[in-house]
């Protein structure tokens, strides 16, 4: 195998604007297939990238000797369901962040896939934007000395009305915690190098019945030392912030495309240009090169559980009024 056939399940807003443009612009891949639910829309998106096969239901993808891999598109119920559908045909499966709704469903797909002998990788994007990659090196090195303090919010507005389903608990599971939140705390343990120890949450109004909350703190203690704040809402324009407080320095940055980064350091403010690129073909890239043998999975099922972990744990710090310790 020198390429990887790509199907995409689930080929709605964010596959059709990111996912199938990255995987066609992707060294190692083709795209080969979509699945969306609607018919008339499956047609129009598979014409729009030249593709001769699509379908609504997937089962038309998976059991035919058609792709190698899927992405997971579909709205957070579905992923849990079709990872275990696509290892059951031998696919492998990238799988859209959050991983599941909860991390009991985490584990069944991670089993799942090792039961198959599939790769399972958890699509966190933003750990591909250039910034991250730029805030990691810059931890790892000690550039920051020790991290006392880290700072994210991630916050978003709009198309709320396209995509109603962000707003409905049993398909997402939960508001801005499940959607933005977890961006956060995987750049957060990526960056750091580190693992969440305690979560104490705040949300408003509290995830109950069919709806979810829409606006989300959390106060983290990680495993090295390091607090954590961490703040995603549906009620503020779209914004994505990082600062990193350490010893020797502050790190800030926004993660968009492009934008530099500042530092500074013994008492002089020095800005960091990045390159730009689509952090999403970089994700991608970097799936097939582990499918064809030469590299490492860049995002293992593991790392996505670890998130569903302290997900949980915040929901439940939230009902029980106290700082939660997670249990790996
Ligand atoms: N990594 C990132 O930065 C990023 C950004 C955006 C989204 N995402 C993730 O991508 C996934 C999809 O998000 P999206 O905005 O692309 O969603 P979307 O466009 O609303 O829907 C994606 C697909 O699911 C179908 N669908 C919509 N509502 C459904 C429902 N209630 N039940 C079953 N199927 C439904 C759609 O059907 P039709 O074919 O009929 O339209 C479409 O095929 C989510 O897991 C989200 O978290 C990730």
């Amino acid at each position: 195998m020198n390429k990887i056939r790509w199907g995409i399940l689930g080929c709605g807003a964010f596959g059709q604007r990111a996912i199938a443009p990255a995987i066609v612009k992707a060294a190692g891949g083709e795209l080969v297939s979509i699945q969306r639910r609607r018919v008339k829309l499956a047609r129009k998106t598979a014409r729009e990238f030249g593709l001769k096969h699509f379908c609504v239901d997937e089962r038309q993808m998976l059991a035919e000797d058609l792709v190698d891999a899927v992405f997971i598109a579909s709205p957070n119920a579905l992923h849990a369901p079709q990872t275990l559908l696509a290892a059951k045909y031998g696919k492998h499966v990238l799988v859209e962040k959050p991983m599941s709704l909860n991390a009991a469903e985490g584990r069944k797909m991670m089993a799942a896939c090792s039961r198959a002998g599939v790769k399972l990788m958890v699509g966190q994007c933003s750990r591909f934007y250039a910034q991250t990659v730029k805030a990691r090196e810059l931890v790892q090195q000690g550039k920051l000395g020790k991290i006392q303090a880290v700072y994210l919010s991630f916050t978003f507005v709009g198309k709320l009305a396209d995509r109603s389903w962000l707003l409905e608990r049993k398909v997402a599971g939960g508001g801005p915690l499940m959607d933005l939140g977890v961006h956060l705390l995987d750049n957060l343990c990526f960056v750091l190098n580190d693992r969440v120890k305690t979560v104490s949450a705040w949300m408003q109004p509290r995830r109950s019945g069919t709806k979810v909350e829409k606006e989300c703190a959390l106060r983290l203690r990680m495993n090295k030392g390091t607090v954590a704040q961490l703040y995603c809402s549906y009620t503020s324009p779209g914004s994505h912030h990082y600062r990193f407080l350490g010893t020797k320095g502050e790190l800030a940055m926004q993660l968009r495309d492009g934008a530099p980064l500042d530092l500074f350091c013994d008492y002089r403010l020095k800005q960091l240009k990045v390159p730009r690129y689509d952090h999403v073909r970089k994700e991608i890239e970097a799936f097939n090169r582990h499918l064809l043998g030469k590299g490492p999975n860049p995002v293992p099922g593991k790392d996505g559980l670890r998130n569903m972990q302290v997900i949980d744990a915040a929901y439940r710090s939230v009902e029980k009024g106290q700082e939660i310790r997670i249990a790996y």
